[in-house]
């Protein structure tokens, strides 16, 4: 029987946990053309929500842009990845694709035939612009195709906080904001997983996306759902799991979907017929092991200070870190110590502060933590 869950990106056919409530709520909000980001730690689901949030506005006659700026490299690159959205909309019909190129005139689609995907879209730049420059106009030039159209439109931006990694990030979003705050048919999605950098980007007075759109953070799985979630993808696949390991896996993966996917792939492989704590707990080992290469490398650039916090707080999440029993308990030096290696782990997302104290967010980074810290 094939295996019901998912280690690569989740199909849009595949089944999905729960999101109703994020699903309408950001449905709503594209059809209102408010902008939105839509911020979660890493592997939390943000892109698979969105891809189906748009497959739900299509049906609407919401047209539907998705961009990602992953890696992205230069200032070129990002006018590219926009005008790119625009003609992987337009390219099928003739007369629009020429329309189209009228509002971007140093910027040519190269469209290839591409076996996975159905095409593969490029840009070339045919024009000689310097960056700034061609951003204004690639702006401009969707700011008009957009005022030329009667359609509603969403354009989701996934990894949108890539741009502050480019030297000339403070100017990219002044000319996108510059052009964004006019447009009227149309909803932005910014979606990204460095919540304090985009955080920063739309929340800080001194920024030009200040304020230009609401923040919608999404949170893990709540626990009944993913629980008879569990439950129905075993049984609907010949296998069987009880509510109580359904219950187990979801407290060992905190409604993580990423790691609900893949710790569920493991133990429906291990098992011929029915999970049993022994199959689930070979499972949490295959997917600590599997997960410990990029662990590592989480560790690789940290300062030892650093790493003994991580390794405190993984064993003991806290309210109040400067106490001075709790840095005796865990051996963490100075208060001066501390805080530094709350700024530099708060600013990789390794940490966060919760009502209920500090804590490591990945759950499964914080079990191989805790198991590393008694090997070694
Ligand atoms: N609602 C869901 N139901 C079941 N599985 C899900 C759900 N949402 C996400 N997943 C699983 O989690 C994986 C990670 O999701 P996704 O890539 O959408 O997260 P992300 O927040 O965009 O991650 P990143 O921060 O790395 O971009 C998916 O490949 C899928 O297997
Ligand atoms: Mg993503």
């Amino acid at each position: 029987m094939k295996n019901p869950f998912y280690l690569k990106p989740l199909p849009l056919a595949a089944s999905f946990c729960n999101r109703e409530k994020e699903i309408e709520d950001l449905v709503r909000h594209a059809k209102n053309c408010t902008n939105v980001v839509l911020s979660s730690p890493r592997r939390f689901g943000k892109t698979s929500l969105v891809k189906r949030v748009q497959k739900i506005l299509k049906k609407k006659n919401v047209e539907i842009i998705y961009i990602d700026f992953f890696g992205v490299a230069s200032i070129e690159e990002v006018a590219s990845k926009l005008a790119a959205g625009i003609y992987s909309i337009v390219y099928k019909e003739e007369n629009l694709l020429k329309k189209t190129l009228k509002f971007f005139l140093s910027l040519r689609p190269v469209i290839k035939p591409d076996p996975e995907t159905g095409i593969s879209m490029t840009m070339e730049v045919i024009r000689g612009k310097n960056g700034p420059e061609l951003l204004e106009e690639t702006m401009k030039g969707l700011s008009d195709f957009l005022a030329a159209s009667r359609k509603k439109y969403n354009v989701a931006i996934d990894e949108f906080q890539e741009i502050t990694e480019l030297k000339e990030s403070l100017s990219i979003e002044g000319i996108m904001r510059t052009y964004i705050q006019h447009q009227q048919n149309v909803s932005y999605f910014f979606i990204g997983s460095r919540r304090r950098i985009l955080s920063d980007i739309f929340n800080n007075k001194k920024r030009a996306f200040y304020k230009s759109a609401i923040n919608y953070s999404l949170p893990a799985l709540p626990s009944d759902a993913t629980v008879k979630y569990i439950i129905d993808m075993f049984k609907r696949y010949g296998k069987s799991c009880s509510k109580d390991i359904a219950k187990k896996i979801y407290e060992v993966t905190k409604g993580y979907p990423y790691y609900l996917q893949k710790l569920s792939y493991y133990i429906f492989d291990i098992i011929k017929h029915v999970v049993r704590n022994k199959e689930l707990h070979q499972g949490i080992m295959e997917l600590l092991n599997e997960e410990t290469m990029i662990f590592e490398v989480m560790l690789q650039n940290l300062k030892p200070g650093q790493i003994s916090f991580l390794y405190a707080l993984a064993k003991e999440p806290i309210i109040t870190p400067f106490n001075i029993d709790y840095l005796t308990r865990h051996r963490l030096g100075s208060i001066g110590g501390i805080q530094s290696a709350i700024k530099k782990l708060v600013s990789l997302d390794y940490i966060e502060k919760t009502p209920s104290g500090w804590k490591v967010i990945d759950p499964i980074f914080a079990l191989w933590l805790r198991k590393k810290e008694i090997i070694e």
